[in-house]
């Protein structure tokens, strides 16, 4: 029996391998600059594949996936029907509200967010009794107040040099952010045995990640 394991494709991936390999499994085909999708362990027991972050939960729901690691940005803003078993702490950063530090919204008026989450957004803005036009925007999304495309931006911040190098700053913090391990609801079931110790593994490197 197989565990099939979906990463996101990114900086986490990365650290996820690394995690994977401490705890036996090796990838001999493995590098970051490979162009392959899919790859098996020397065992033949795991194969890790790489898609883009928002996919990660769909795989796993619907069973092409038996687990996955993806940040809890992803889940809020698409949740998906699995277990989420573990917080990694690694992937560690903060959804916030970013913009030009003298940035002030009037009251009772609306003020336009770019974002790439948009539910997320639309809830914590709800939740201020702030009205808001949501534009969605896929990526470099901290150009869309530079160029006055929007007031301000919803966005995970890391590091903050984003922000910095194009003269914007955190205006609020909206929460914080780690990867999640998720599991398949059936595969939890039926694939213990191998899952399991997999799981364990996890658990005990789980504080020790960064
Ligand atoms: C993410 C995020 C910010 C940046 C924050 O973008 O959307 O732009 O990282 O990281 P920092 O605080 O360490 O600078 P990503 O690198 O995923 O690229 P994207 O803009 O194409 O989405």
């Amino acid at each position: 029996m197989k565990i099939k394991f979906a990463l996101a494709k990114g900086r986490v991936a990365k650290k996820a391998i690394a995690l994977l390999e401490s705890i036996g499994y090796v990838f001999p085909d493995y590098s970051s600059e490979s162009r392959k999708l899919v790859f098996t362990d020397s065992t033949g027991s795991i194969e890790f594949f790489l898609v883009k972050s928002p996919d990660v939960g769909t795989y796993v729901e619907k069973g092409a996936a038996d687990i996955g690691i993806v940040g809890r940005d992803v889940l809020m803003e698409h949740p998906v029907n699995v277990y989420e078993l573990l917080n990694l702490n690694i992937g560690k950063c903060k959804m916030c509200v970013a913009g030009y530090a003298d940035f002030k919204p009037t009251f009772g008026k609306k003020i336009v967010v770019g974002t790439k989450y948009p539910n997320i957004a639309k809830q914590y803005f709800n939740r201020k009794n702030q009205p808001v036009d949501l534009i969605k925007i896929n990526g470099s999304v901290e150009l869309a107040p530079i160029i006055g495309l929007s007031d301000c931006i919803v966005d995970i911040v890391e590091s903050g040099n984003t922000l910095y190098e194009n003269g914007l700053t955190v205006l609020n913090e909206i929460c914080d952010i780690s990867s999640r391990l998720i599991v398949n609801r059936v595969s939890l079931k039926t694939k213990d045995a191998i899952l399991n110790p997999i799981i364990d593994r996890f658990k005990s490197e789980e504080l020790d990640l960064n």
